[in-house]
Order: C-alpha cells, then structure tokens, then sequence
C-alpha cells in the first residue's frame, strides 16, 4: 500500500461476515470507513472499529462516489443472493478506479465458474471487471463458512439435531470466515497477497455426521445429523429469503447432494503464514458458549 496505515472502505461492513474483516483491519492499523445503508447501524459500527461512516447503497453511485473518495484500498462482499450482485460489484470498481484506489480485495465464492448456480455465477463479472482494470486485486474464493452453523446453534442444542437440506454423508469443505476475514486485511494492508486468487478452505471436507460426532464430543451429549426437506429447513431457519432466493439457495443444497463441495487449505494456510481454524475448535467455541 501507498500508505504505511491505509485507510479502507469496508462494504457490507454492519453485516455478519465482513462485519468480521473490520477488527482485522483495526489491528492491522488501518483507518475504516463504512458503506452503511442504515443510519441506526452508525453507532454500533463505530463502536466496532470504524471511524467513518458513509451513509449510502452500492445501488446509489453518487454515494459510492464519496465512499471511495480518498481511501487507498476497498473491501467488497456482494449481498447475498441478491439479483444485481453483479452489477454492483462492478459500479463499486468503476467508482474505485475513477476515485483512483489502488487496492481492492473481493471477497468472491469458491468455484464460481460453476455457472450452473447463479449466485456463483454472479461474481464473474466482478471479478473480470477487476482483472480487466488496472487495480492492484486480490480476489478471495471462500468455501461454505463455519459461521452458518452458528445460526442453527440455538436449534441444535434444544433438539439435539443439526440438520441441513442435503444427505448428511455429503461431503462439504468449510471454512472460518474469521481466516478469510485476516487474509482480507492482510491483502489490505501489505502488498504480500497482491494480484492473488486465493481458494480458502480450512482442512478436511466434514460430513454433517461427521460434524455432529464433533459436536457430541465438544457438548458431552448426543447431537444426530438430521436431513430435511429444503421446504422444511426454510420455514425453520426463517432466514427471511424471498422465494427467489431460496430458489437459488435450494440449487446450492441440490449441488452438494450430488457432489459435496471440494476445497483445499494449501493456499489458506499459505496465505495466513499459520494453521487454519479447524472444524473441531469453531464447535468447540459454540459449545463453551452454550455452556
Ligand atoms: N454463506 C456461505 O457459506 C458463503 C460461502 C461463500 C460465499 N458466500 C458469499 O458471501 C456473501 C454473503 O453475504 P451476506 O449478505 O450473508 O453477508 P453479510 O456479511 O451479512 O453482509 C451483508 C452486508 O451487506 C450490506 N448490504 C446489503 N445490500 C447492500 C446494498 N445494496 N448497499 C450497501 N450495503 C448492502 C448489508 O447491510 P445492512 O446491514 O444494511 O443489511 C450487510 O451489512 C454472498 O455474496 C455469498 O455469495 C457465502
């Protein structure tokens, strides 16, 4: 970076997974500011590290002109299953290069050349539109976050079943967004990771029994995999998708049926210079919670 302690824009910063990349940042040094649509959510970002908020939406370009004015680097995750995903990754860059920043991490999707699930697909563009332009880029492709769990903890402790709409002998790499999060800062704040498309997947690719025989351990109780219905799992998880984007995410459950989800941690454990976050110590985390 230009600056010994940059100064980044940090998009989707009030939400739960780039939410994670702002602490990384503040320790790394750098000076935040946030894209925030909410004006109620101001407090509570600057409480988390950010010293600038921008009150706007990357559906509004006068206000991502102003989010970009004068920071050195972006951090960008598109919201989740969202039609446009695409169109507003690439207003964001465009509004990047006018603005003249010089360092913009992505953070994309494992296999989003599988075209065959839109919300892959979607991050293409975005990413196309980084290596087509003269930025300096890294580009993050996460496999599915441990952090989902997290959502299904409370059900799984009062019924004793994690369930997920796919067979539980299904085979799916995961990863802490906690890692992806400091590899994020890490491309932000040194040049170590520049011009990098980095797949990220902690070790192993667990079975959801797998997973539960973990969480039996870390609880001292049985917790069973169980194996819903996609119509089922929704209505329980109440993640507040529209139908359109359960369609796209009932597609993604459809894929792991049928093949799991591959990932290595060759280049997560590269990048972090360090071990990945396992499995086996995020349920743990959960279960001292609970406890
Ligand atoms: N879940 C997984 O396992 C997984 C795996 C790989 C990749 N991914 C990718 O990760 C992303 C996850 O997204 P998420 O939404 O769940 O993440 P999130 O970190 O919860 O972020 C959503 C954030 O984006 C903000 N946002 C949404 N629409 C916006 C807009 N129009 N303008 C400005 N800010 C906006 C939200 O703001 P508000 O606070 O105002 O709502 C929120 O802070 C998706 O792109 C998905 O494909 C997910």
């Amino acid at each position: 970076m230009t600056a010994t302690y940059p100064t980044v824009l940090v998009i989707g910063a009030t939400g739960r997974f780039a939410g994670l990349v702002v602490p990384e940042l503040a320790r790394r040094g750098a000076r935040l500011r946030a894209l925030i649509r909410d004006p109620a959510k101001v407090d509570a970002a600057q409480g988390s590290g950010i010293s600038e908020a921008v009150i706007g939406d990357l559906r509004n370009r006068e206000s991502l002109d102003e989010a970009v004015r004068g920071v050195d680097g972006v951090f960008h995750i598109g919201p989740a299953l969202a039609p446009d995903e695409a169109a507003l990754g690439i207003t964001l860059i465009e509004a990047a290069r006018r603005a003249g920043v010089r360092k913009f991490v992505f953070s994309s999707v494992a296999q989003p050349t599988n075209t065959r699930l839109k919300n892959h697909a979607s991050k293409i563009p975005v990413e196309d539109a980084l290596y087509s332009s003269t930025l300096d880029y890294t580009i993050l492709h996460p496999v599915n976050f441990m952090q989902n769990i997290a959502s299904a903890w409370p059900s799984i402790i009062e019924t004793g079943v994690f369930s997920e709409p796919f067979p539980k002998t299904a085979k799916v790499a995961r990863v802490d967004y906690r890692d992806v999060a400091e590899v994020a800062a890490i491309a932000l704040t040194s040049d170590r990771l520049s011009y990098a498309t980095l797949e990220l997947a902690a070790e192993g690719r667990p079975s959801r029994e797998e997973i539960a025989t973990l969480m039996s351990e870390a609880l001292g109780r049985p917790i069973v995999a169980g194996e819903p219905s996609f119509e089922a799992w929704a209505k329980a998880a109440r993640h507040g998708y529209s139908d359109r984007q359960l369609a796209l995410l009932s597609k993604v459950h459809e894929h792991y049926a049928l093949y799991g989800l591959g990932g290595n941690s060759l280049t997560l454990r590269a990048a972090l210079g360090r071990e990945p976050r396992t499995l086996r110590s995020y349920v743990e985390e959960l279960a001292q919670q609970a406890a």
